[in-house]
């Protein structure tokens, strides 16, 4: 098992915020790899969302960046910088929540920011005590007492007080209800914009983060199965019921699948610039990604072989 040295711009500043190139990553002696030949360069500023369903290979992914799993083949960079050739100064540029909370029930809010503080000498404490006040969070609380809303505010202030110019969530929304989504949506996308940093948000669902991204990248049995704007992913692609119209000028089939009742519907790519065929209408985003992990679905169950050439 090699890591090859990336091959990037030398200054960090200039560098992709994120990159993986020919990315595999394989547990143990398991069939199949978590993440399979992933290409991914993720250079601009802004919130890029990363769905996709339970054991896609989010959390793995993520936690490449973060130097806490290590490439099977090819390599990845933060900024430009391997974290498996120093892992110090790439941990130095992320901020990073886990989809498992590393919080102390025990401690107070005001013992995190106290140890983060000591763990990163460029930890910002007032940035995230302000981020606290603003949501009314009190300090002096042991955050075992406070609700998950609250804690997943607490993760994120922590990650924004490093002011790491790479964010990497993965899940923080998993645990929380409408309103607190919205208001950590909220905090991040703010200060996304303040900074000008890079956020990357894992979800298993894009109801929740299409609102507050630019970009979506979705990912499915470790394979990267759409990455666009979110613009370009709904005027790019059309639905219409299944059989409703053929293939023709302008418009690909990509997938079909259940819609909500008891009819299928099928998703297609379209020309933007062509007028829409009668009979198909403009997806909601959710459509676009089930439709992809309806082809993703299709793929997994042939035969390995067709499955790489397909
Ligand atoms: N530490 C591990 N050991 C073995 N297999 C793992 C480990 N972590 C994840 N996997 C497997 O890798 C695949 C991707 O998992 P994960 O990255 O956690 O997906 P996601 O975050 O999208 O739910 C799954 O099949 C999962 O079972
Ligand atoms: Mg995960």
């Amino acid at each position: 098992m090699q890591t090859q040295r990336m091959v990037t711009s030398p200054s960090p500043a200039d560098a992709p915020a994120l990159e993986a190139r020919g990315l595999r990553k394989r547990y143990g002696r398991r069939r199949s790899a978590a993440i399979e030949s992933l290409d991914l360069t993720i250079d601009r500023r802004g919130l890029t969302a990363l769905v996709g369903p339970n054991g896609a290979g989010k959390s793995t992914l993520i936690k490449t960046w973060v130097g806490l799993e290590r490439p099977s083949a090819g390599s990845v960079a933060v900024q430009g910088i391997d974290p498996w050739q120093d892992r110090s100064a790439a941990v130095q540029r992320i901020g990073y929540v886990p989809q498992s909370p590393a919080l102390y029930r025990g401690l107070t809010v005001a013992d995190h920011l106290e140890l983060a503080a000591g763990l990163r000498p460029r930890f910002d404490r007032p940035h995230a005590e302000q981020r606290l006040a603003e949501l009314g969070l009190p300090l002096r609380v042991r955050v075992g007492e406070l609700s998950g809303g609250q804690q997943a505010q607490v993760g994120l202030a922590l990650a924004l007080g490093t002011r790491a110019p790479v964010l990497l969530l993965d899940e923080p929304l998993a645990s929380l209800d409408p309103l607190a989504r919205r208001e950590f949506l909220h905090v991040l996308r703010d200060s996304v914009l303040a900074e000008g940093s890079t956020a990357l948000l894992s979800s298993h669902v894009v109801t929740d983060i299409e609102q507050a991204c630019d970009r979506l990248i979705v990912l499915g049995n470790g394979r990267k199965l759409l990455d666009e704007s979110l613009e370009d992913a709904l005027a790019q692609h059309a639905v219409g019921k299944d059989g409703a119209v053929e293939p023709g000028a302008g418009r690909t089939f990509v997938a079909s699948f259940p819609d909500a009742g008891r009819e299928r519907v099928a998703l297609w790519r379209v020309d933007p610039d062509v007028e829409r065929a009668a009979g198909l209408r403009r997806p909601t985003l959710e459509e676009v990604v089930v439709g992809y992990l309806a082809v993703s679905r299709a793929r997994a169950a042939l035969p390995a072989e067709s499955a790489v050439a397909a």
